[in-house]
């Protein structure tokens, strides 16, 4: 049934902004007209009332603490798929058939290397590079390595999309482990055809020339649910971001590299080494939570790891993800004093009026990182694992912006708040 127009109402005159509605009757005001009509802009700092875009890739109800990547809700998708099949999903908007997958997962396997030209470019960065700064770097260099993709033609640049993904999706992981065993001098690991995505990756990142890493399948599972959990979510910043460069025409890698730059502050996927280092300061504090509580009630702290921007209830991932830290300490026989401070920050948090005034509960990375300081990942290489979890949304999403031939540049506007006109004065006079 047509919708109404809102009408808008602005000094003297009112005028009509169609109302567009989504498949999940998720409503907005069409203002694409609004300033050829009246002159007047919308003004909406951090957008956190503004549809950058329509798409159909993932489903979000923060209200409701709902995940749905092309309609399959999260916890589904966590108990019986896998970040390959899944990353699938997200890119191609279905399941994928049984052909199809294996013909999927034997190119990514078959993409893992990466030119030897590269090695020298990785000898280049200081010890002491960030992870995340190596990551994006390398993305982009890469493109530099296939040329035929990176023409920055769309029609060219979809014509290899699907070459161009499974190389993303298999280098990105080659990628994040040379960056680990270069720092630490080791011999570079390519992976091995009878290990899974998650298996190759602790295998890229942890066996000796003269010893396998012991692979242990909960380990395993619980890396794969974490790449899994990450896999898009919808217009965040990084994503914005990806959709942003992609809108001006730029190509897959360029637009990938620029994603992993957004994903990296604490607020965004650094969150996840941010919570660590938050943990570890209040258990070397000798605090038990209270002080640092009481920290965020004066505005002197933020408990890194709770709320949301989009979730104003329980994060559908936290719940999925703190189940797993249980079964990951025990299948390495550890114990971590922080996951009881965490445990008893979140028992806190829940309760606390502070928090609950503000609807602040756990997101994804609260308990990511114990799982993550388990397995032996250092704490600066955990957003690097959020790039390769996230690595399916961003290709999805490029693919929404590419294959839409009335996509125009992402240009916002601005209310200019500095100095009216002034007048030149000549040094001499001043
Ligand atoms: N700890 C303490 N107080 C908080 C927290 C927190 N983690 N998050 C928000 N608040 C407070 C703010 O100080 C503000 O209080 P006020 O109303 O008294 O001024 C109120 O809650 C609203 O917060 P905003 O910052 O306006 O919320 P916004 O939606 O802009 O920010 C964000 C969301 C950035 C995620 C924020 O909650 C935060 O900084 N959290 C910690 C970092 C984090 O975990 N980020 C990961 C996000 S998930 C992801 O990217 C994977």
């Amino acid at each position: 049934m047509p919708q109404a127009p809102a009408k808008l109402s602005i000094e003297d005159k009112v005028y009509e902004l169609p109302v567009i509605i989504g498949t999940e009757n998720e409503k907005a005001v069409d203002i694409r007209n609004l300033r050829a009509q009246s002159g007047f802009i919308a003004y909406d700092d951090g957008y956190a009332n503004t549809g950058a875009c329509e798409s159909a890739v993932t489903y979000i109800d923060g209200d409701a603490g709902i995940l749905r990547y092309r309609g399959y809700p999260i916890e589904e998708l966590a108990e019986k798929s896998y970040f390959i099949e899944t990353a699938f999903l997200v890119i191609y908007g279905r399941l994928p058939g049984a052909s199809e997958l294996t013909s999927f997962r034997s190119k990514i396997l078959g993409s893992a290397l990466i030119h030897e030209g590269m090695r020298s470019h990785f000898a280049g960065f200081p010890a002491t590079a960030h992870p995340m700064a190596v990551l994006s770097s390398m993305l982009n260099t890469l493109g530099c390595y296939y040329p035929e993709m990176v023409t920055n033609d769309r029609e060219n640049d979809l014509a290899h999309l699907d070459t161009a993904a499974t190389m993303l999706l298999s280098k990105v992981r080659t990628l994040t482990a040379m960056a680990f065993r270069v720092r630490n001098g080791l011999p570079i690991v390519y992976p091995k055809p009878a290990y899974n995505y998650s298996e190759n990756f602790l295998h890229m990142m942890f066996s000796q020339p003269y010893a396998d890493y012991p692979v242990h399948p909960d380990v395993a599972k619980a890396l794969d649910l974490i790449f899994l959990l990450h896999a898009d979510h919808e217009q965040n910043c990084s994503t914005s971001t990806v959709r942003m460069v992609a809108s001006g025409g730029a190509n897959l890698f360029a637009s990938a590299s620029a994603g992993v730059c957004a994903l990296w502050g604490p607020l965004h996927g650094g969150a996840n080494q941010a919570v660590i280092e938050m943990l570890e300061k209040i258990h070397a504090d000798g605090d038990d939570g209270t002080r640092f509580i009481q920290a965020c009630h004066e505005g002197k702290g933020k408990l890194m790891g709770f709320g949301h921007r989009v979730y104003k209830n329980y994060d559908p991932r936290a719940k999925i993800i703190k189940a797993q830290c249980d079964k990951v300490l025990a299948a390495l026989g550890r114990k971590d004093p922080l996951l009881d401070i965490a445990r008893k920050l979140e028992e806190r948090a829940l309760s606390d009026d502070y928090f609950k005034s503000r609807n602040l509960y756990p997101n994804v990375d609260f308990y990511s990182g114990i799982i993550l300081r388990a397995i032996g990942i250092p704490t600066d290489m955990f957003t690097v694992i959020f790039a390769i979890g996230r690595m399916p949304g961003w290709i999805a999403q490029w693919k929404e912006i590419a294959e839409n031939p009335k996509q125009k540049i992402h240009r916002p506007r601005q209310i200019y708040t500095g100095e009216t006109l002034r007048k030149y004065v000549p040094i001499a006079q001043r």
